[in-house]
């Protein structure tokens, strides 16, 4: 917990917590959580895409690793734990094999994600991508660093991927219980809308000969909220941007999530027809770019049941819940069989700087992760 505080202080932005990819604040929260890994007694390397890794090394040379992680960057004015609580569980975990003389055989790294929440390129996961060798040309074209697919990781190499991540839901809550087991990732797209209006002044030009790129915009907002899917537009740029001129450009983000990816599909179909529609019937022109495309992911069976049988031993009862939210598991998925333990959060309350979890609750997922591993150790 006191680590998560000192991580929450590091940030990008005065007053407010914000880490984005290879940010600043990214590097000292690296190089701070390194530090915490080496004390461990793990070895310390950052790859190519700036993922953090800390390793502990099995005597048998040809052994397979189980990789524990989450994220380190976070949402603008984000809470403490949505990522960073993942990854200092992992060291947590490593700190309770070293006191109980565990020996391992597989290699066992803990891994601080460089982007799950992707605010820097509004494309997700590049940390957990890279290592998978899933990135595509479009996010290596947008991204200025050069050289991040090195980061790829082969199959081969893997025994599984386990993350402990808050719900950032009210379902634990309502049952009174720490922890959860994580079913299935719900997928999600991402989409940049451009309407392109004609600026003009605010004071002479009559309403009814106007096209306002921002009004067109709040048409296709208002649509995407009764979609029938989750869907969300968290940012807007307008321009030129002065409260005496009419819009000429407004960029909204658009995210759109459902378990069901056909769904998904459909209903980002339905959007874009409706964008065209707007936007033809205001004289305007709109461009419509898929920037990222993420199907929903099933946790491993196998690993969900080693899990279920392990917080039997914690929890009064075990319940097994879908995300909402994503996932570097997902992304993981691509090269390995992941599993995925929640912890209750108050409220349910996420993306937001009131995110809080309990000490014992936090507790009881440290212990369930650590018991998972030596289960693994067959
Ligand atoms: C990651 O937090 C997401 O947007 O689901
Ligand atoms: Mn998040
Ligand atoms: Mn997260």
């Amino acid at each position: 917990m006191r680590r998560c505080d000192e991580l929450g202080a590091i940030s990008d932005e005065a007053g407010q917590l914000t880490r984005t990819f290879h940010s600043p604040a990214m590097q000292r929260a690296n190089a701070l959580a390194g530090e915490w890994m080496r004390a461990a007694g793990m070895s310390v390397r950052e790859d190519a895409a700036f993922n953090l890794i800390g390793r502990v090394e099995s005597k048998n040379p040809h052994a397979k690793t189980l990789i524990i992680g989450s994220h380190l960057d976070t949402v603008r004015n984000a809470g403490k734990y949505d990522g960073p609580l993942g990854v200092l569980a992992g060291i947590a975990c490593v700190e309770n094999l070293r006191a109980q003389k565990i020996e391992l055989p597989f290699h066992l790294e803990i891994v601080g994600f460089s982007d799950e929440e992707g605010v820097r390129y509004q494309t997700t996961y590049l940390g957990s991508r890279a290592m998978a060798g899933t990135l595509t040309k479009r996010d290596l074209a947008v991204i200025a660093e050069k050289g991040i697919e090195r980061a790829r990781r082969s199959r081969r190499d893997l025994l599984g991927y386990a993350e402990v991540h808050i719900e950032q839901g009210p379902v634990l809550e309502a049952r009174k219980l720490a922890v959860g087991v994580v079913t299935a990732i719900a997928g999600q797209s991402r989409i940049r809308v451009e309407f392109e209006g004609r600026a003009g002044h605010a004071g002479t030009t009559p309403m009814n000969l106007r096209r306002d790129a921002l009004c067109a915009a709040a048409e296709l907002i208002l649509a995407a909220e009764k979609s029938g899917v989750i869907a969300t537009v968290g940012q807007i740029d307008v321009e030129p941007g002065a409260s005496n001129v009419i819009p000429a450009l407004a960029t909204l983000s658009l995210d759109v999530r459902h378990a069901n990816d056909s769904r998904r599909i459909a209903a980002c179909r339905a959007l874009k027809i409706k964008a065209d529609q707007i936007a033809k019937r205001r004289g305007v022109r709109v461009r419509w770019t898929i920037l990222q495309e993420t199907a929903s992911v099933a946790c491993d069976p196998q690993a969900r049941k080693i899990l279920e049988k392990i917080v039997a031993r914690h929890e009064r009862e075990v319940i097994s819940l879908p995300s909402g939210a994503g996932h570097d598991a997902a992304a993981m998925s691509a090269i390995c069989p992941v599993a995925m333990l929640f912890v209750r959060c108050k409220g349910g309350i996420s993306h937001h700087p009131d995110e809080s979890v309990s000490e014992r609750n936090v507790a009881k997922a440290i212990a369930v992760l650590t018991d998972f591993v030596k289960e693994c150790c067959g």
